[in-house]
């Protein structure tokens, strides 16, 4: 099947073929080119929510354009159309850093370490500039066809040095589990540490696959712990030292001491190479954690999911005696270009409607773990979801023909609302989980609660959609 029959145009020649986020402030779709199949990401902003936006959004594309590093989503143009605006952006194919985190076990420790580098190197770059993200975490993390990371979202980035004077920062916005702890203690504060800071959350999520506290402030339990060094409770106790090391000084509560980018580069886990076959000088590859008993007393086994995540990643290149600790690029066959000639996209043609929900085969772009196919029909599929999702307690609305919003309160009391559409393929029925609002992780542990208590009617075989 094409991707034609179900695309539906949206600039002359590129077809817009399906959602690849959402967030507050709109959607993410995918264009494919008719001719080329060269894809482009777009983001669609609706200014016309809050009187601010449209400001908002001048100051994204101001900085976002201006910006030329590997490890950031490359700004490719802009359009508007009355009160919405498009913002043309490199699609990356292998979809968001959450989705390479199992959730309370993190991903392989030399996985966290080749990302991390690479995090650095884009954040380093920013600061360099004279720009601060702001809103650092794996949500705006996002992993191209070669695994590369890119760092997106330039919705709440700032510029903190011009002409060498910096400025110092007043405004507290982020995401309150990756804010840095004076945003909350002082009324200013310096933009670089905050940044450095989120980068360690960051990295805590990656290697133990949970976020430390709901907020860095005293009256939080787990960042009262932390202080005290309890790192004999998760989730320090799955990460080995020498990351641990590291993080004590990422997440160091005073700005002043905290390392900055330069004292990073030095530091032994981050100058660490791994033999190739991900050997680490000194431990076993597997998980940060694999050689830590659980709760239970049990050796951890990596489950269905993890071994299916793991398979997703490429080797380490043939013949390489080390992991380079410079930050290089994955070179990779290339599955999907980027445009060629990016401003076709911003010129005449006429935006034909709202496209349609439905889901196409090339979901298969997008590499994500949230999904798998039933062994019932859709209608026996329908109803088995619709039970476990009302006998886990979570809000299931049935939203339109083949989609359903489920919503909850997570274990923080956030909101946390996905969309599971159900989409009939080959006679078998694909169950895609997206998630619409809240922590990616709490998603993820949504996802694998549900995914569980569906086993009877999950079929072995895995998500390999159809070619074009
Ligand atoms: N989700 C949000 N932005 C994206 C992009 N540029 N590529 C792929 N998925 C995305």
């Amino acid at each position: 099947m094409s991707y034609r029959s179900m695309a539906v145009p949206f600039v002359q020649g590129w077809d817009l073929v399906q959602t690849l986020g959402e967030g507050a402030y709109g959607e993410v779709r995918l264009l494919v080119n008719r001719q080329t199949e060269e894809a482009v990401a777009v983001k669609v902003i609706d200014t016309s929510q809050a009187k601010e936006c449209a400001d908002n959004v001048k100051k994204e594309i101001c900085i976002h354009k201006a910006l030329n590093h590997a490890n950031i989503v490359r700004f490719f143009g802009h359009r508007k159309e009355g009160q919405t605006v498009y913002l043309f952006l490199e699609y990356c194919s292998g979809g968001e850093l959450f989705d390479r985190i199992e959730p309370d076990v993190g991903m392989e420790e030399q996985e966290a370490h080749r990302l991390f580098l690479q995090l650095i190197a884009a954040v380093e770059y920013l600061h360099s500039i004279g720009i601060t993200h702001r809103d650092i975490k794996p949500e705006n993390i996002l992993l191209d066809d070669k695994d590369n990371l890119k760092l997106t979202d330039f919705g709440l980035a700032t510029m903190f040095r011009h002409k060498g004077r910096e400025r110092l920062l007043t405004r507290l916005c982020g995401t309150l589990p990756y804010v840095a702890p004076e945003l909350l203690s002082q009324t200013e504060f310096r933009a670089q540490p905050a940044d450095v800071w989120a980068c360690g959350i960051v990295l805590t999520a990656m290697l133990a696959g949970e976020l430390p506290w709901d907020q860095p402030s005293d009256s939080c339990q787990e960042y009262a712990d932390w202080l005290q060094k309890k790192t004999y409770l998760p989730p320090w106790k799955k990460i080995p030292p020498t990351p641990l090391s590291l993080l004590s000084k990422l997440l160091l509560a005073s700005p002043e001491g905290r390392m900055s980018i330069l004292d990073i580069k030095k530091d032994r886990w981050f100058t660490q190479t791994y033999k190739a076959g991900g050997n680490r000088q000194s431990h076993s590859h597997g998980p940060a954690h694999k050689f830590l008993k659980s709760d239970s007393g049990q050796s951890r086994t990596s489950s269905d999911d993890r071994m299916q995540f793991s398979s997703s990643q490429p080797d380490p290149p043939p013949g390489s005696s080390t992991w380079e600790t410079t930050v290089c690029l994955r070179e990779a066959e290339v599955s999907f270009s980027q445009p060629a000639k990016p401003e076709h996209m911003l010129l005449g043609s006429q935006l034909l409607g709202t496209p349609g929900a439905s889901q196409t085969p090339w979901q298969r772009l997008v590499r994500r773990m949230t999904r798998f196919f039933t062994t019932l029909d859709p209608d026996g599929s329908f109803c088995a979801l619709r039970d476990t999702c009302l006998g886990l307690g979570l809000t299931f609305k049935h939203t339109c023909a083949n989609q359903v919003t489920v919503s909850t309160y997570d274990k923080r009391n956030s909101k946390l609302i996905f969309k599971v559409h159900l989409l009939e393929m080959d006679q078998r029925v694909l169950m895609d989980f997206r998630l619409s609002k809240g922590d990616g992780l709490e998603f993820k542990r949504h996802f694998l609660k549900i995914k569980q208590k569906l086993g009877d009617i999950i079929s072995s075989q895995k998500v390999q959609l159809p070619a074009t």
